[in-house]
């Protein structure tokens, strides 16, 4: 009897909860505020936060950056994430399983901008959004398109330009890209991320002018015309506040003002209070720690965080989940089409070079017994270090490789010596082997110094020297003046054999294999060709071979001025460019923490940067302050010439449409970039630049002797500057002269407008803390 008892309380107790849980409804696109009504506080207070980042190997997804909390009753899976723009960050092997996951190794950030090809970027984003959905993930954390304020930023090879226009349209198309196979971009860092050292404490301040027309203006394209599904938040703070808990910048701007409908995610660890990052807006933390849970559910249960505003920020996270390749349980293939993929990797590469320099040595006859020269040719650079590069490529095409397969044959001798020189240098910086992941670069190896004999015998042997000056950098630490320039051997090497070819009568090609500009102005005379390579990822021994062949006609044009020499740059008296004790993470957060306990004093340039030069950086000062550089921001040579003809600009109602004819008059079939820069009128109120980048059109393939009609629209509001005194986009009635340009420096064409004025009024905020001493012209 008693059995039979316990046998019927165990039958209604197992109904009550199988019926119980059929009552629970599972997430659906369209029941997300009845899912909310149901998930309890601390399930609220999980799903904001990550669960970590994918380490070890027994993770689903080892070397990702993380992952969201699953509620599996209420059908919420979890959705995945990995860096980075040069390709999907992932392990390309895992513990008991024979399937290799390596993914594509696609260029740098820097290398895509030099297109100024936004259907180049939308193709690059495709890809890395393919294998992101074909290795299972659901969301990519890129394109980082912060500005290149200054030359040494360690993080400029992740992002576009020192101009916001061309960094928020090669992001717009590349987030199309991404998001075309259903994967989520992320735009970061929000914003002002513009050094890496005291990244975490960093305070930049800003005018509001400058943070409106510069800092912000890319991210808003970005969001305009690319949609975005995600926004990352920045480690450092704007104006005294952190960006992850400054609901000016993630509310009242990103969302209320632009229509940002997404979500926003914290930069990993970033910020001090969890609650004050929730108020701000910042939707999700990640990687997601014990502490930050604590702090929120305390929070949230005696009401410091409002559950209106834990709500808002779940239901972002629902409406991110349900758009996700994991919510649709896409059977993913783990093959992604790495073949085409690195051929796109290979194309446009190519067409990210820049050729700056040509003295009758390029193309070279395929054929040519050509020396290779510099350490750095012999161990080509294929992208970043840091979370911006990719994990490990499946392969890195060499500079050795590319140049044979193209025709060329490379001087053995030469390339023996190079190989025991490698070799002997690795041992003395790393006696115990090479570390198996480098967050900072590795130590670099010396160049050889050779004898003049030695160099004579090279000469006479072969037909041409190739010369390869490489650097690299990355996320965690930025550059120092020493690195901008060139170190002795290299000048010694460059000097050297240039006068021995040179007596033989024969020519001299640098390629330089770096991240961001060098210096360039004290040799580049001495030099017959220089061909800037970036770092172009898996491909790039074929791409520079493609290129230094003839096989591909240069066509990529600098988005970053190279600056004759450091210090030349306004900002450069405002950035940290000789702190060599903050090079790793570990000593940088012990820094930032002092300074916060308040225990030293804040230190310029580490613990706040002023950023004086205001509106004032790269071509922007360099054009209006009649300042000589070495290669200005838009520049870049051709194997042919092109001529412009038929400058038109026709108004219609607010939009003006500009166009132009380019005809390909020399002998090669080439493809051109027109760069339309817009000279306002003097102003009464407010000092502008000279001129500014409003838009661009790159060409087809054209034959010689073919021409194309390239066409752009601009509008009225495009041309607005931003007036701190009425807060304010306002754009002065008067005569705009458009030019049709090939660099900042050389206008090929130009029309007049008569333009009326607007104004587009937006909200007083983000605001200086403290007096700026800024710039004027
Ligand atoms: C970087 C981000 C990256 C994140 C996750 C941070 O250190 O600043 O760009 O997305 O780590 O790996």
């Amino acid at each position: 009897m008693k059995r039979k008892l316990i046998l019927i309380i165990a039958m209604a107790v197992c109904y009550c909860h199988s019926s119980s849980i059929s009552a629970q409804p599972r997430l659906q696109p369209e029941n997300i505020d009845e899912i909310l009504k149901v998930m309890t506080v601390e399930e609220k207070c999980h799903i904001v936060l990550g669960c970590g980042m994918g380490y070890g190997t027994e993770v689903k997804f080892p070397g990702t950056a993380g992952s969201t909390y699953a509620i599996p009753h209420l059908g919420i899976p979890s959705i995945y994430c990995a860096d980075s723009n040069q390709g999907l960050r992932l392990s390309a092997h895992r513990d008991y399983d024979s399937h290799d996951y390596f993914c594509t190794d696609y260029m740098t950030s820097i290398t895509l901008a030099s297109t100024w090809d936004k259907q180049a970027a939308y193709l690059v984003g495709k890809g890395i959004g393919n294998e992101t959905r074909e290795y299972g993930l659901d969301w990519i954390l890129a394109p980082s398109m912060n500005l290149m304020r200054n030359a040494l930023c360690g993080r400029n090879h992740e992002y576009y330009s020192e101009d916001p226009y061309l960094s928020g349209t090669i992001a717009a198309y590349y987030i199309s890209g991404i998001q075309s196979e259903g994967t989520a971009a992320c735009i970061k860092h929000f914003a002002a991320n513009n050094q890496e050292t005291n990244r975490n404490a960093n305070d930049s301040r800003i005018s509001q002018r400058a943070l409106r027309e510069l800092y912000l203006r890319g991210f808003e394209l970005a969001t305009k015309i690319g949609n975005p599904w995600t926004v990352m938040t920045a480690y450092n703070s704007i104006n005294g506040k952190p960006t992850c808990e400054d609901s000016s910048l993630t509310e009242t701007i990103l969302r209320n003002e632009w229509g940002f409908k997404g979500l926003v995610v914290s930069d990993w660890n970033a910020g001090k209070s969890a609650t004050a990052s929730m108020m701000a807006g910042n939707d999700m933390l990640q990687p997601g720690q014990d502490r930050q849970y604590q702090e929120l559910l305390t929070n949230a249960k005696n009401g410091k965080l409002p559950m209106t505003i834990l709500n808002r920020n779940v239901k972002r996270i629902l409406q991110l989940i349900v758009k996700s390749h994991s919510f649709a349980n896409y059977p993913y293939s783990n093959e992604p089409d790495l073949k085409q993929h690195s051929a796109d990797d290979r194309k446009i590469g190519a067409e990210g070079m820049v050729l700056l320099k040509n003295k009758d040595v390029l193309p070279l006859l395929t054929g040519k017994k050509v020396a290779l020269y510099g350490c750095t040719g012999y161990d080509i650079i294929s992208g970043g270090t840091g979370f911006g590069g990719t994990m490990q490529g499946r392969y890195t095409v060499s500079l050795v490789e590319g140049l044979r397969k193209a025709g060329f044959t490379i001087y053995k001798p030469l390339l023996d010596q190079y190989k025991m020189h490698i070799a002997s240098e690795q041992k003395r910086l790393y006696p115990n082997g090479l570390p198996p992941f480098a967050l900072r670069p590795l130590n670099r190896a010396e160049e050889i110094e050779m004898t003049d004999k030695q160099l004579q015998e090279n000469a006479i042997n072969t037909d041409v020297a190739i010369i390869t000056i490489g650097r690299k950098s990355g996320e965690a630490a930025d550059r120092t003046q020493d690195e901008f320039n060139l170190y002795n051997k290299e000048l010694k090497m460059i000097r050297q054999v240039s006068e021995t070819y040179h007596k033989e009568g024969k020519k001299v090609i640098v390629l330089l294999n770096i991240c961001s500009p060098i210096e360039t102005s004290s040799w580049k005379s001495l030099v017959d060709g220089i061909l800037c390579t970036w770092q172009s990822g898996e491909q790039i021994g074929n791409s520079i071979a493609d290129v230094v062949s003839g096989a591909v006609n240069p066509s990529g044009k600098l988005p970053i001025t190279f600056q004759n020499a450091y210090g030349d740059a306004a900002s450069d008296k405002n950035f940290p460019s000789d702190v060599k004790d903050m090079k790793d993470l570990a000593t940088m957060y012990m820094w930032g923490e002092a300074n916060q306990n308040n225990k030293r004093e804040p230190k310029a340039n580490i613990d706040y940067t002023n950023y004086d030069e205001d509106i004032y950086v790269g071509y922007r000062y360099f054009d209006s302050f009649n300042k000589e550089v070495s290669f200005p921001f838009g520049f870049g040579l051709s194997y042919t010439t092109f001529a412009y003809n038929k400058a038109k600009v026709i108004q219609r109602g607010n939009v003006y449409n500009i166009s132009i004819e380019v005809k390909n008059t020399g002998k090669y079939a080439g493809r051109n970039v027109v760069e339309l820069f817009v000279a306002a009128p003097k102003s009464k109120s407010l000092n502008k630049p000279i001129k500014e980048l409003r838009d661009y059109a790159k060409t087809r393939l054209l034959q010689p002797g073919e021409s194309e009609t390239m066409t752009m629209n601009i509008n009225t509001d495009d041309l607005a500057s931003f007036n701190e005194k009425a807060s304010a986009w306002k754009t002065d009635a008067g005569t705009y002269q458009f030019l049709i340009c090939s660099s900042a420096q050389d206008v090929e064409a130009r029309c007049l407008a008569t333009v009326k004025s607007s104004v587009r009024k937006v909200n007083n905020v983000m605001k200086p803390l403290v007096k700026l001493h800024l710039l004027h012209r």
